[in-house]
């Protein structure tokens, strides 16, 4: 029994001991480290708040961590300090060195203005985690620090450290994270850091270093994450870089690196970051290359000239997310294969380069992809709209596209076929019909002409009629005119033009909008009274613009006398004029409905649906129903209007058709007032059959 007794009393004895023991090592130990700790708090201006003068500093500080009453690791990272302190920041730590165990230093975060000092190297010399990100730091990094023998992660990231990499830094042995990143370093990388064995971490990135990647890099076995963008490192990739073969992440861009991508970089098995973007690196980079790098999940090519095929297997990589291989030189054409259904969470980029040929439905696969600045042509499938961009492509229906010129010289010189946007060679793009059926309507014209001359006389001889008919009948009704009627038979337009009557204005920007930037693509034709372009409006209703340069004087006389025409007349005959756009100074717009049966010339024959190679020509009940259209235009023009117009330029491209085939004559721009009432010569007037017939009526014009 008091044996029993004896050993609960021994035992209690010895666990009370083991506590106070316990308790004891927590308490700073060391009167010299309090000191120097306290000493650290007034140089760096540090608050009471988080190191209290009267309590612990390993039980109670912020950031202080003890190993048997000894200070190993000091973490001010981010500090608040006092006002003097935040006033007058600077790189005084000299009590550091009171501190034997020392192990891991933590100021990111808090400016420290000023350089590192030298003993750190021979003073610190237990130190193994030094955190110095975002400090503020200038000057060079000191050579000796080279000494800090244990050290296994050093950071001096977001700094502004100059001069040169210490190629000492090459003998901490045990270092796996090196951050030098953003800083101004210059020079070489030293070729000594090859003896760092155990490096995971290499990240040099934003400086200013030069010179070549150091082969000897590729010895480093354990390296994961190497990045070297934003330099100015020149040379080739060294082949050997395909030794490391734990990287995960490689990032060479932005550097001015040369040659083209050897193919030993295919040993980088666990890569998943490949970024090689804004170098000048050429050449071919062929499919098995990357056929080994399945766990790419990351790949940017951007900005080099790389030639020849694009290595399409990265399309099928499993893990691939974001692909960027725009600005190359890369050719050919898509591919035509399935691709592994994760592609559909994948943003592919292969603006700018030289890809021609057919959209192929692989392209459906990817959430978003990029294919602008390329020369691929042929239709555009639904399928392939919102999760692509298109523009400056030769694609059809859709705008934005690239000049057909530029489209067929591209062919051309490579031997290809090119498609014109549908269209037969020669013809230029005509806005696309609203309607699918008439979508690949054809226009044939050197048959048009002949039918459409007929037309024309056919409806010169209907104005006759008519004309004749109201001269019998009605003499008062000539002064049932349209619109204002100015005194003098006409004054200057713009001077006292009606713009109520001209339709809406339109802002450039609008117009812009509608046309594709007045693309080349959307002109319909070069008139003599300006260039034509057809549009889209926000409302998707179809429009065609006509834009007058007005530095030509034949086209700024041309555009007076039609808005004068306009601002005076207004008829079911007449092309409806939609709106303009007057506020720039030297080139107007004006506005006017699509027409969908396009003009006289362009409808008599078209192909039909069916059978591509057969020809259906207008019926000779609506041929009759044109020429009896324009001559009632013809007609209200000359004979309804006071004083007379005289349309002085009908031929079958003037003879628009709307979607009934219902006449609205254009060409307004010849049009002028008929001075006197002498309908002699009526015959002349009207036709104006050749250039010589322009002296003869200048005389009974007024021209502006
Ligand atoms: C360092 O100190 C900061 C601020 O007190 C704290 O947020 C952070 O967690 C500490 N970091 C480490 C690694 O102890
Ligand atoms: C203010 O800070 C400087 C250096 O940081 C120090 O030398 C000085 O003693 C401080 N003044 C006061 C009043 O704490
Ligand atoms: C230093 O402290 C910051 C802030 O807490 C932290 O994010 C960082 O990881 C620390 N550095 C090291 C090397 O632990
Ligand atoms: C580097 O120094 C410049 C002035 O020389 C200063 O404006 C800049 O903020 C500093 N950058 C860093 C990261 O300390
Ligand atoms: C490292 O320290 C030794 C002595 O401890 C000295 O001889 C040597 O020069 C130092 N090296 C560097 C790089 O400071
Ligand atoms: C490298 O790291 C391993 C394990 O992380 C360690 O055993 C070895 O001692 C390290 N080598 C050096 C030179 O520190
Ligand atoms: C490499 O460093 C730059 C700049 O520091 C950074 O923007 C980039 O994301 C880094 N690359 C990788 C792969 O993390
Ligand atoms: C698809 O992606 C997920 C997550 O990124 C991944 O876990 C999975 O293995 C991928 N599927 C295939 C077929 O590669
Ligand atoms: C594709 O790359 C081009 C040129 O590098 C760039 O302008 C464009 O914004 C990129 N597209 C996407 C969707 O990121
Ligand atoms: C890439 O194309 C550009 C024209 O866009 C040309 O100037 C350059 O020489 C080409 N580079 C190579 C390597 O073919
Ligand atoms: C792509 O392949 C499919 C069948 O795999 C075929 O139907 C289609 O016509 C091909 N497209 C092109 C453009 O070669
Ligand atoms: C491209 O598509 C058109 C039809 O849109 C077809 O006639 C032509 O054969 C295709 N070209 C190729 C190379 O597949």
């Amino acid at each position: 029994m008091e044996d029993r007794c004896n050993r609960v009393l021994v035992c209690a004895v010895l666990f009370f001991l083991l506590i106070a023991c316990t308790v004891e090592q927590q308490f700073l130990v060391s009167r010299q480290e309090r000191l120097a700790l306290l000493q650290l708090r007034s140089s760096l201006g540090l608050r009471a708040k988080e190191w209290p003068i009267k309590s612990d500093p390993c039980t109670s500080w912020v950031g202080i961590q003890c190993t048997n009453g000894r200070v190993t690791s000091i973490n001010i990272s981010g500090f608040k300090r006092t006002r003097n302190g935040s006033q007058n920041p600077q790189f005084s730590v000299d009590a550091l060195q009171s501190f034997n165990f020392l192990s891991s230093f933590n100021a990111s975060n808090l400016a420290l203005p000023g350089s590192i000092p030298e003993w750190f190297g021979q003073r610190l010399s237990s130190l193994e985690v030094l955190d110095l990100r975002s400090c503020s730091i200038a000057r060079a990094i000191p050579f000796t620090l080279g000494n800090l023998s244990s050290l296994t992660e050093l950071y001096l990231s977001d700094n502004n450290l100059t001069g040169i990499v210490p190629t000492s830094l090459g003998q901490l042995l045990r270092l796996s994270v090196l951050d030098l990143s953003r800083n101004s370093l210059t020079g070489m990388i030293p070729g000594s850091f090859s003896a760092l064995g155990n490096l995971t971490l290499l990240d040099m990135s934003l400086n200013f270093l030069s010179g070549a990647i150091p082969p000897e890099i590729g010895t480093l076995s354990r390296l994961q994450f190497l990045n070297l963008s934003g330099n100015s490192l020149s040379s080739s990739i060294p082949a050997q870089l395909g030794d490391l073969s734990s990287l995960v992440d490689l990032d060479l861009g932005f550097n001015s690196l040369l040659g083209s991508v050897h193919r030993d970089l295919r040993g980088l098995k666990n890569l998943q970051k490949l970024m090689i973007g804004n170098n000048f690196l050429s050449g071919t980079l062929p499919d098995d290359l990357f056929s080994p790098l399945t766990q790419l999940q990351r790949v940017i090519l951007s900005h080099n000239a790389f030639t020849d095929d694009f290595p399409f297997v990265l399309w099928s990589m499993p893990q691939l997310r974001f692909l960027d291989a725009s600005r190359n030189n890369f050719t050919g054409t898509l591919p035509n294969h399935s691709l592994n259904a994760n592609a559909s969470f994948a943003v592919f980029n292969i603006s700018q380069n030289f890809f021609y040929g057919n959209l192929t439905s692989v392209i459906r696969r990817f959430s978003f992809i990029d294919m602008s600045g390329n020369y691929l042509q042929g239709r555009v499938p639904d399928y392939a709209r919102g999760n692509t961009s298109f523009s400056r492509n030769c694609l059809q229906n859709v705008a934005s596209q690239r000049r057909v010129s530029e489209c067929a010289s591209f062919y051309a010189e490579r031997g290809l076929v090119f498609d014109n946007f549908g269209l037969p060679n020669g013809v230029l793009p005509y806005p696309p019909k609203s309607d699918k059926k008439s979508h690949r309507t054809v226009i044939i014209l050197a048959s048009v002409l002949g039918a459409a001359g007929l037309i024309a006389l056919l409806a010169t001889f209907f104005v006759l009629l008519i004309v004749c008919k109201r001269k019998n009948g009605a003499k008062n009704q000539r002064d049932i005119g349209v619109g204002p009627v100015p005194a003098n038979g006409s004054s200057p337009p713009g001077a006292a033009l009606d713009f109520s009557s001209l339709g809406e204005t339109f802002t450039y920007k609008k117009i812009l909008e509608a046309t594709g930037e007045l693309s080349d693509v959307n002109l319909i034709k070069n008139g003599h009274s300006g260039d034509f372009f057809r549009g889209i409006l926000e409302d998707a209703n179809p429009i065609v613009i006509k834009k007058i340069d007005l530095r030509s004087s034949v086209k700024k006389e041309a555009y007076m006398s039609e808005l004068d025409l306009f601002s005076k007349v207004s008829h079911q005959r007449l092309v409806p004029l939609l709106g303009h756009c007057l506020e720039n100074e030297n080139e107007k717009f004006l506005i006017y409905k699509y027409m969908p049966n396009g003009d006289l010339s362009m409808s008599l024959f078209k192909k039909t649906n069916s059978d591509a190679d057969s020809l259906q020509s207008l019926d000779w009940i609506t041929r009759l129903k044109i020429a009896i259209g324009a001559a009632e235009g013809l007609s209200y023009l000359h004979h309804e209007c006071t004083p007379p117009f005289v349309h002085r330029d009908i031929r079958a491209s003037s003879i628009l058709l709307d979607d009934k085939f219902e006449v609205r004559l254009g060409s307004l721009s010849e049009v002028c007032v008929q001075e006197g009432d002498s309908h002699q010569n009526r015959i002349t007037r009207l036709l104006r059959l050749s250039q010589t017939s322009e002296q003869g009526t200048s005389g009974m014009c007024n021209v502006f």
